[in-house]
This record gives C-alpha cells, sequence and structure tokens, in this order.
C-alpha cells in the first residue's frame, strides 16, 4: 500500500482555520519553530493545518517547516487579498496562476522583480492543484450565487485566475497601489491582487519541488479604506469562503 500523500493548509488567519481545525480527525498538536501545527485527517486525507503568520519570511519559514518535518507533499494556501485588477472587486476569489515578489528589486544586477537564481519573475504554482482548487472554488460561488440578486445592489462573487503580487506592505492607498500595478503590467504582467505571503511560499515550493495552489478572497481594493474593509470582511465573509472551498478540494483530491 502507498503512503498517501499529505496535504498541508496553509491559512492567513486563524478566523479561516477555526471551521477546519474543529472538524479534524485524530488531531495532534505539535508546537515547532515558535509556531503550532495541527496533523490530523480530513474527508479521509492527511493534513497539516498551520497558519502562515505575516509576511514574506514567516510564511517561507512555515512552509519550509511543513515540508521538512510534516512531509507535506502538497500545500494550499488561503487568504484574503486587495483586489487591484480590473474588474476583481470584494468578495470575489482569486486562485493563483503564478506569484510575482512586487518588493524584489535586484536591478540593474539582474531584471526587475527576478529573485535571482529563478527562472521567471513569475514563480508558477502547480497547474493541477490550482485546476482542482479552481473547481472547489467555482463549485462553492456557483452555490452562494443565488443569494444575490441584482435588485439587491451587489454582484455575485466573481472567480479569477491569473497572477498575484507579494510584499512586506499593507497597500491602502491608490498611489501605491498603481505605483505597483503599473510598471508590472507594462511589462505583461497583469497583477490581480496583492497581499502579503503566497509568493514566498511559491518560491519555497519551488525549491522543493513540492506542489503548489493558492486562493484568496478579495477583502478589499488596496485604496483608503482597505483596512476598514479588510477587518469587516474577515470577521464576516473570508472564513466561510476558506472553511467551504477547502473542504470541497479535500474532497475532490487524489490521495
Ligand atoms: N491582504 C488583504 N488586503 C491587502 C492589502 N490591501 N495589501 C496587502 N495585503 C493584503
Amino acid at each position: 500500500m502507498t503512503t498517501p500523500m499529505t496535504t498541508a493548509i496553509l491559512s492567513a488567519l486563524p478566523e479561516e482555520q477555526s471551521g477546519l481545525l474543529g472538524s479534524l480527525e485524530q488531531p495532534a498538536r505539535m508546537a515547532h519553530a515558535g509556531r503550532v501545527f495541527h496533523r490530523g485527517w480530513l474527508h479521509g486525507q492527511p493534513v497539516v493545518l498551520a497558519l502562515s503568520g505575516i509576511g514574506k519570511v514567516a510564511a517561507a519559514t512555515t512552509a519550509s517547516a511543513l515540508i521538512e518535518r510534516f512531509g507535506a507533499t502538497r500545500i494550499v494556501f488561503t487568504g484574503v487579498a486587495g483586489g487591484v485588477g480590473d474588474g476583481v472587486n470584494v468578495g470575489d476569489v482569486v486562485v493563483a496562476r503564478s506569484y510575482v515578489q512586487h518588493d524584489m528589486d535586484a536591478s540593474p544586477l539582474f531584471a526587475r522583480w527576478l529573485v535571482p537564481g529563478y527562472a521567471d519573475i513569475c514563480l508558477p504554482c502547480d497547474s493541477e492543484l490550482s485546476a482542482l482548487l479552481s473547481g472547489a472554488a467555482s463549485a462553492y460561488l456557483a452555490s452562494v450565487s443565488g443569494l444575490f440578486d441584482i435588485n439587491s445592489g451587489t454582484t455575485a462573487p466573481r472567480l479569477h485566475h491569473g497572477l498575484m503580487a507579494s510584499g512586506d506592505r499593507f497597500i491602502n492607498c491608490p498611489e501605491v497601489s498603481n505605483a505597483l500595478r503599473t510598471p508590472l503590467l507594462d511589462a505583461g504582467h497583469d497583477v490581480l491582487a496583492v497581499e502579503m505571503e503566497g509568493a514566498a511560499v511559491a518560491q519555497v515550493c519551488l525549491d522543493y519541488g513540492v506542489a503548489f495552489a493558492a486562493m484568496r478572497t478579495i477583502s478589499d481594493r488596496a485604496d483608503a479604506t482597505a483596512h476598514v474593509d479588510f477587518a469587516q470582511f474577515i470577521d464576516t465573509v473570508a472564513s466561510r469562503y476558506a472553511d467551504h472551498i477547502v473542504r470541497n478540494l479535500l474532497q475532490s483530491l487524489p490521495n
């Protein structure tokens, strides 16, 4: 009998992890590297749950520990992000195809945004795992879309796929958001959303050859009200999205 693959679910926020933690079968809690990891089973899959920490270095440490110490063979990230792409609105979901580190700049020694030593400025996610995550997100959004009607002034949430950007900065100003997005767009890279961890996890997963996929629910538009929208959104919506989408995904994973 082959050993099943261990799936790590990396959450950005405790609110996103709590529903999964409550359903974990045969739970075992372990402290390591100043973090808490929860091993167990969900929907017949061996899993390890962890919080990423905030920022690229914290997330990279957590990802390395998941792989080295807890034997994770796939990592799935759920969290929230600021929407910067056209039509990427609060309540939408973005599944990453690839990641860029928007605050990496070793030019003129290396191309702008390129992490030296890597083939491309866009760090790719695993296409098969991302397709499964996308299917899981799409099924959840379809199940809630009936709750939205055109007369209420709100629109049903949409699913986007594409490039996400990470950096060690919370973006809450349109000028900063434009200064980040426009040069990338001019170089042919259309960033849909910004957050603070995913690109670091993508980099670690490339180093180890571990499959990586990420989804982010859009909590704000990276503008002047971003911090207010972010806090409200986490309390009300983000945790439900993450919980349902991760459950759908685990049910669809091959062993
Ligand atoms: N995560 C959620 N919203 C964000 C923003 N506006 N900037 C960076 N990270 C975020």
